[in-house]
């Protein structure tokens, strides 16, 4: 039995991960809001599985670093599990600059800060897994994603980088890329008013009407995963002897990056994703 962090918790993919995890393993999740952690434990108990919940916005060094350390003396932190994250639509022209910002400090520096935290401790023990659940837009950057995908490309070049040195001290490294997930991901996107305002002005005009067609694609509904199929490739990583560096959550998001690694001038990502704004 592990015991394991995991950010992110009050819905979606952390909250089925908190959830299954919490069936073998002793789990610690994270929300923001005592209402929320109240309606987790609620779902604990429904689910007949036993979770700590506590509070912290990743964006918080002094919240994370107190977590970190209070769980330190109470018997130390065996996995990450990072999962915590928002999105944000617009283009660069028209992206708040305080936006871009916020992605970056969300999805980015959310990221950092956590994975940071942990490392002394796992370090002093010579064990550890830290698993971040990025995304496909960390691989492939997409219209209209410009910040998020910004933030997710950070993310995977801090852990790629991070992992060699971190092996060296016998902490493993893995990030998570899925597609589309059935979760209240695309309700909350920051910026989908203004993508959604259909303004006759907007020179994007177009291309936003495009994007937007192609959300409920039949081509891209055909990766739509649920939270659980995501959590169980979690649950997978968490009970990996030698968890790999790089994991796609489905076959549909593999085919989806290779797109982009086997793409040394950068013609079939342009091919692609051109033909989702395009007339
Ligand atoms: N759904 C998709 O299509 C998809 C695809 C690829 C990757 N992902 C990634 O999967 C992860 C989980 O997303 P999801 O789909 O499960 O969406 P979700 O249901 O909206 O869950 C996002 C979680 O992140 C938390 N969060 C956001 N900002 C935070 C902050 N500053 N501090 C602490 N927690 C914060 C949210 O807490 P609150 O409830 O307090 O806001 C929520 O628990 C994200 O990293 C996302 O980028 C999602």
């Amino acid at each position: 039995m592990s015991r394991i962090l995991l950010t992110g918790a009050s819905s979606g993919i952390g909250e089925a991960a908190a959830l299954l995890l919490a069936k073998h393993h002793q789990v610690v999740a994270t929300v923001r809001t005592p209402e929320a952690r109240a309606i987790l434990v609620e779902a604990a108990a429904d689910a007949g599985v036993s979770l700590d919940v506590v509070l912290v916005d990743v964006t918080d060094g002094g919240g994370v670093q107190g977590v970190v350390a209070d769980l330190e003396v109470t018997g130390g932190i065996d996995v990450l599990v990072h999962n915590a994250g928002t999105g944000y639509v617009g283009t660069l022209e028209q992206l708040e600059f305080s936006a871009l910002r916020e992605a970056m400090e969300v999805n980015f520096f959310g990221a950092a800060q956590m994975v940071q935290a942990v490392l002394p401790q796992m370090r002093a023990k010579g064990s550890g897994k830290v698993i971040v659940v990025s995304s496909i837009g960390g691989a492939v950057g997409q219209p209209f994603n410009d910040a998020y995908c910004a933030a997710k490309f950070a993310v995977e070049g801090l852990l790629e980088s991070l992992h060699p040195v971190a092996a060296s001290v016998g902490i493993s490294i893995s990030i998570v890329e899925p597609g589309p997930v059935a979760t209240k991901f695309i309700a909350n996107l920051q910026g989908l008013d203004e993508v959604l305002s259909g303004d006759p002005n907007d020179p994007y005009a177009s291309a936003k009407a495009n994007y937007m067609a192609r959300l409920g694609s039949p081509e891209r509904m055909a990766g739509m995963q649920t939270s659980m199929d995501v959590a169980e490739v979690l649950v997978d990583i968490v009970n990996s002897a030698a968890p790999k560096l790089r994991y796609q959550t489905s076959q549909w998001s593999t085919d989806f990056v290779a797109t982009k690694l086997s793409d040394l001038d950068g013609t079939a990502v342009t091919q692609m994703t051109g033909a989702w704004v395009a007339d």
